[in-house]
């Protein structure tokens, strides 16, 4: 074996082959090493593998927390955000219901005043009738007709102001409007500033919004005081009859009756070279948060709506004058005090008068009575249907009430028709939006009195009705 070796040794070993062996060994170290390596490189990136995977979880987390946190925070915003609406919703749902109860109410309130002033009314022409003429009870009695006039006025305002702010012009006198929206500034206005008013009574009427006169005012009284400052000083408005024959330089108006109200002021004036700017809205010479500079725009434009026109003097250092014209559109309205017609008409026929108001039904039937007419009367419409059921053909006319508890002056006048179609029915009505002359003649009525009526007003009513129905009108 020693001895093969040894031969074995002996035998020289072919190069060739022996370079074959060594690259082979080599190539074999190679692969060997290259096979770890590549162990070791599996085995980071599966290292690194888990390594990104436990990071792209993190992130994940950290994407769906951030996600939560995000959504958490908007929903608080828009909480926060909801909130106030929420809150001016709520303000506006209430003061709409307020509204609401406050035209409820100031309907109510004026049904029953107009039912308390129609028996004052009533009751006052009666007893001037009673009395010698000019005698000072006479005058003290006429002074209280002319205050219920005055009254009836200002229940119209009560409900005009309670009823939807839509604009709407109406026949008014602006008068009342004006002295109430002064009363309410004074109360604003600082004691410095002293308020002159000189407003004329029985103004012609013009085609007016109250509420914007209302805010007319309002505007250019705020614009003086601001103008007069911390000192005060004497804010004047006037309100008169004018009848232009030449209309004021820069204004186109058509010569003519026109309702005139100024505001004048004690304070710094306008500056020349500002006085073509202040009607432009947002034209301000207020600090920023002190004023919008719409004050004079909205004016303007009021005073556009009713096709009048506004004029303005201005002084520095002694004041400014803003005079609004209007133009009116008929004679001063005459309350019919002493006023009333001397002859009264009369009639002899018989008449039902139905209202549930006791004190009413008391002075119309001695009004009707002393005009010469046969009256029956009832405090219900049960018992008003009920008398005329009983005798239908001996009453020339009926004069209801419209608002009465279990059944209407229209639902009565319904029935006393079916019993006899050509009864003449008069309706009485204070204030009520549901009847329309419309309304009232497809259901066979023939005329509308507007409570409270004087009694010249019914004479008139009564006669005009009787006569129509004697000549089958
Ligand atoms: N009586 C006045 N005396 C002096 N300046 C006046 C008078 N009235 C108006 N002005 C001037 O006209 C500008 C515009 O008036 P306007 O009423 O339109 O806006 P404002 O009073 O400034 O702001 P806002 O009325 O919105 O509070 C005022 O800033 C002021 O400079
Ligand atoms: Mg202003």
């Amino acid at each position: 074996m020693v001895k093969q070796m040894q031969n074995l040794n002996a035998r020289p070993i072919d190069p060739a082959l022996q370079n074959e062996i060594i690259k082979r060994t080599e190539a074999e170290k190679a692969l060997q090493k290259s096979q770890e390596r590549f162990h070791e490189l599996r085995q980071r990136a599966n290292e690194r593998n888990t390594e990104l995977l436990r990071e792209n979880k993190q992130l994940k987390q950290e994407i769906d927390d951030r996600n939560r946190i995000e959504k958490k925070l908007r929903a608080r915003e828009e909480r926060h955000l909801a909130e106030p609406e929420k809150k001016d919703l709520e303000k506006q749902h209430y003061h709409a219901q307020k509204m609401e109860a406050i035209g409820t109410l100031a309907g109510g309130i004026a049904h029953d005043f107009n039912n308390i002033l129609g028996s004052i009314l009533l009751n006052a022409e009666l007893a001037i009738d009673d009395l010698p003429t000019q005698s000072e009870t006479q005058y003290s009695l006429n002074q209280v007709v002319k205050g219920c006039h005055h009254a009836k006025d200002l229940i119209e305002q009560i409900l005009t102001f309670s009823r939807d702010a839509e604009f709407e012009r109406r026949p008014l006198q602006i008068d009342a409007i004006v002295k109430e929206t002064l009363k309410m500034l004074r109360a604003m206005f600082p004691a410095t500033i002293e308020i002159e008013q000189q407003v004329q009574g029985e103004l012609k009427t013009v085609m007016a919004d109250p509420t914007q006169i209302q805010q007319l005012v309002i505007n250019l009284c705020n614009n003086a005081v601001h103008a007069m400052g911390a000192a005060g000083g004497k804010l004047m408005v006037a309100l008169s009859d004018e009848v232009l024959d030449t209309p004021p330089s820069g204004s186109d108006l058509q010569p003519g009756p026109y309702v005139k109200l100024v505001v004048s002021d004690m304070g710094c004036g306008i500056r020349p070279e500002i006085r073509g700017h202040i009607f432009e809205p947002f034209f301000t010479t207020k600090r920023p948060g002190e004023g919008t500079g719409l004050g004079l725009s909205v004016v303007h434009g009021i005073v556009i709506n009713h096709e009048g026109s506004i004029t303005m003097e201005s002084e520095a250092d002694k004041g400014t004058t803003f005079q609004v014209f209007l133009p009116a559109i008929g004679k001063a309205i005459v309350l019919t005090t002493e006023a009333e017609p001397k002859q009264l008409q009369t009639g002899n026929e018989k008449i039902l008068f139905v209202d549930d108001e006791e004190v009413v039904v008391d002075a119309s039937v001695r009004i009707l009575d002393r005009l010469g007419y046969n009256v029956s009367s009832a405090t219900s419409s049960k018992h008003a249907l009920k008398t005329f059921r009983m005798q239908p053909e001996s009453f020339d006319l009926v004069i209801t009430d419209m608002t009465m508890p279990g059944m209407t002056g229209l639902e009565l006048a319904r029935e006393l028709i079916q019993i006899r179609p050509d009864i003449p029915i008069i309706l009485c009505t204070g204030y009520s939006q549901m009847i329309t002359p419309e309304n009232i003649t497809a259901i066979g009525i023939k005329e509308l009195i507007v409570k409270p009526f004087n009694r010249s007003e019914i004479a008139a009513v009564i006669r005009k009705v009787l006569e129509k129905s004697v000549t089958g009108q």
